[in-house]
């Protein structure tokens, strides 16, 4: 088909979006990993599917495998029909494999960076992608340095008129120090602005609606602050184990698998001032000073916790441990479940804990934001009256079941007068009839639009290690993890943990 030509594929439901990606190309490296199968391969479908793609968009996928172009067009088939959200129509397939390469090579290949060239200049004649390319480190954090240079040595990180762009899959290093050797390599070879550090929290819509709720409305914006805020509770659940990631997670961890990044982002989000426009370097000055001014507690032998799962029944099933788990050493001391209180210290925050938490194998799948206030300064009912009376609380549900609850008092309906918690809930899909995006299709889009705005800046990812290494310092010389039952909501140190702050976990 002709590459300059209209798009056929654009459906008229998506025709009034105006955020359509225009000539380019993806590079995939570690295309046969895990995420590239399970969200990468399927996210650009569905934005091909959506009609958010230019008509010769291009796909080329790079790994050690012995593959053939058709060997990895027919994998991305089966990964689209497995795991695309939008339904599987062939004339959007036929036309996305037209764009599909594969390159066979190790990353220190020389002979394969050349084929990648050449197989980049061939598409660009025959998909008109305008040399337009992005190119995705889907790949173990060790081996980010060396892809780099070698586009570097290989004349593939820049060309004259086009775009050439890095995207960079978390874990970003694995300390400050780490991180700052690799912010520096990246930045001597793709300029500041063409670098795309994900953190796919930031694609999901009810992370960006934490925005929209805050600097869109009038009426939570005054009570956003220490006057009324008692606390602030941010847990990341996952029913999961590690399944077949032990490679990856061992020596890791929750908390730099998930605190380092996602939740210290979600915190940046709900504690941040208001930005004076969403312009990314607006965006991110916000998000900067309030890491800034996080401080860790002095105890943090008695204000973080951290956890291994232990072998357990769970939904019905019998689960093993995490020392039991297929390639984990049976002494590791990786946690598989953290939690941390971090205080901000600023005029706003001063003195109210933000309370973190995550962990594998816990009671079910939830991430949530649970924003607890005070309780009435003086409540002028009969003793008893409000004994069934919690605290108001905002919470903002990630996920699943994504929406926002209020929880507040409420008269019982009868003779006397009786308060007790009820809750108003908003549910995206009661409200609207649109399914949200993947994460990953939001953040692919963005890459090739050249939008930066959900994606964490340098200095993001050095702030948020800056906060997390003096735990895993005080963890790695103090003890073992505190064990859990698989199934529960984690090691009874961490109820402990607040129960000394006279407070309790939320049980989502
Ligand atoms: C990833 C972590 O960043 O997020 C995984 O590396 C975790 O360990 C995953 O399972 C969870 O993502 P989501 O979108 O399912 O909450």
């Amino acid at each position: 088909m002709s590459v300059n030509g209209a798009n056929p594929l654009r459906d008229a439901q998506d025709r009034r979006l105006p955020r359509i990606a225009g000539p380019s190309g993806l590079v995939i490296f570690g295309v046969t990993g895990d995420l590239s199968r399970k969200k990468l391969m399927p996210a650009v479908y569905d934005l091909a599917n959506r009609g958010l793609l230019p008509p010769g968009f291009s796909l080329i996928g790079f790994a050690r495998r012995e593959w053939e172009h058709e060997d990895f067009a027919q994998e991305v088939y089966e990964a689209v029909k497995q795991h695309s959200r939008t339904p599987f129509r062939e004339e959007v397939w036929q036309q996305l494999v037209q764009g599909c390469r594969f390159v066979q090579g190790d990353f220190d290949d020389d002979t394969a960076f050349e084929t990648l060239k050449a197989t980049i200049e061939e598409l660009d004649k025959q998909q008109g992608t305008g040399g337009n390319f992005a190119f995705y480190l889907s790949v173990p954090p060790k081996f980010f340095p060396q892809v780099v240079q070698q586009l570097k040595k290989h004349g593939l990180a820049e060309k004259a008129g086009s775009w050439r762009r890095a995207v960079i899959e978390k874990p970003f290093g694995h300390n400050l120090e780490s991180a700052q050797e690799l912010n520096q390599i990246v930045h001597e070879v793709f300029p500041r602005d063409e670098v795309f550090r994900i953190d796919h929290y930031l694609g999901k819509e009810t992370v960006q609606n934490i925005l929209a709720l805050r600097f869109a409305n009038t009426m939570f914006e005054p009570i956003w602050n220490r006057s009324y805020v008692d606390h602030v509770q941010i847990t990341m659940a996952e029913d999961i184990g590690i399944g077949g990631r032990a490679g990856y997670y061992d020596g890791i961890g929750a908390a730099r698998d998930v605190i380092q990044n996602h939740l210290l982002q979600l915190l940046a989000l709900t504690a941040m001032e208001e930005p004076g426009s969403f312009h990314p370097k607006a965006l991110v000055a916000e998000k900067l000073k309030v890491l800034a001014a996080v401080e860790l507690p002095e105890d943090l032998g008695k204000h973080t916790v951290r956890g291994q799962y232990s072998g357990a029944w769970q939904g019905g099933e019998k689960v093993v441990g995490y020392l039991e788990e297929d390639g984990i050493d049976p002494n590791s001391k990786t946690d598989t479940y953290a939690a941390i209180r971090l205080e901000i210290n600023n005029r706003r925050w001063a003195g109210v804990p933000f309370y973190l938490r995550t962990g594998k194998r816990l009671g079910r799948r939830v991430t949530e934001i649970a924003v607890i206030f005070k309780r009435a300064p003086y409540l002028p009912f009969e003793s008893g009256a409000t004994e069934e009376l919690g605290q108001n609380a905002l919470v903002i549900r990630v996920q699943p079941d994504e929406g926002i609850t209020v929880r507040f008092g409420s008269k019982v309906p009868g003779t006397s007068m009786e308060v007790r918690d009820v809750t108003m809930d908003f549910a995206y899909g009661e409200s609207f009839t649109e399914s949200s995006p993947e994460a990953y299709e939001r953040l692919i889009l963005d890459v090739l639009l050249g939008d930066a705005n959900l994606f964490p800046r340098h200095q993001e990812v050095e702030l948020s290690w800056n906060i997390l290494d003096p735990i895993e310092k005080y963890w790695d010389e103090h003890g073992k993890p505190a064990q859990y039952p698989a199934g529960t909501w984690g090691p009874v140190e961490a109820d402990e943990m607040l129960s000394r702050d006279g407070r309790s976990w939320r049980r989502p």
